[in-house]
């Protein structure tokens, strides 16, 4: 198991990084969040006034300021260059405009480079969209988490008020389905179940539960 790559993609809100941390814990393995990686790339764009049509030319600030992972107490850091950004990218602001961002094929290529990288030496868990389709697509485990809109949303709701930040459930139930189907829709690397991923419905299930399984899962592999 030490050497394991485990794909978890799935849609927005559906509980990838919280199990993909558990399980790399448990499995002493490395946790790659792939959707913080976008959302740094989206970080950069907006607070260099970047609009939408010229978040293409985030890539040259990436290259100079490249977006690394720290660890800390109570989670992962992130970072662009020396800048912590791990809160920021969590901001209503960049979470409406990272899809956006994602449907560009220069960000995808550059950023999938690093990941399979990182990926390199096997020992990974990640979560993302497109891990079990483009970016490993030989993984020994692939798994595609979904839940219902409305669960999705009540999570994100309660992660948020965690936070200090105040949003409407109807709000998130929209943001939530708005994302979903632009990550579907778009042409490069879409959301979608890789045809040998094990579709898990997280819908009224527990974490440890969904753990379990996922675990139970890649030791029978
Ligand atoms: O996982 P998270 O919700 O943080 O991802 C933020 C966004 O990053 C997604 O909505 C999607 O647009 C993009 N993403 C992606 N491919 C990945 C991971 C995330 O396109 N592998």
């Amino acid at each position: 198991l030490k050497n394991i790559r485990i794909a978890i993609d799935g849609p927005a809100s559906s509980g990838k990084s919280t199990v993909a941390k558990i399980i790399a814990k448990d499995f002493e393995i490395i946790y790659l969040d792939t959707g913080a990686m976008y959302r740094a790339a989206t970080y950069v764009a907006l607070s260099n006034g970047l609009d939408e049509a010229d978040f293409a030319q985030t890539i040259n600030i990436l290259k100079e300021n490249p977006i690394s992972f720290g660890a800390s107490s109570d989670g992962q850091l992130v970072y662009v260059g020396e800048v912590d950004v791990t809160e920021a990218i969590r901001q209503p602001d960049v979470t409406n405009a990272v899809s956006g961002m994602a449907a560009i094929p220069e960000i995808r290529e550059y950023l999938v480079d690093v990941q399979r990288v990182i990926a390199s030496h096997g020992g990974i868990v990640m979560d993302g969209r497109d891990i079990g389709t483009v970016v490993l697509p030989d993984a020994e485990l692939k798994i595609f988490l979904v839940a219902s809109v409305e669960e999705r949303a009540e999570r994100r709701f309660k992660e948020n008020l965690q936070k200090g930040i105040e949003t409407e459930l109807t709000t998130l139930q929209f943001e939530i389905t708005e994302r979903d189907r632009k990550d579907s829709t778009r042409k490069i690397s879409p959301l979608k179940q890789a045809a040998d991923a094990i579709l898990l419905d997280t819908t009224g299930i527990g974490i440890a539960e969904v753990v379990e399984r996922i675990e139970t899962y890649a030791k029978e592999l």
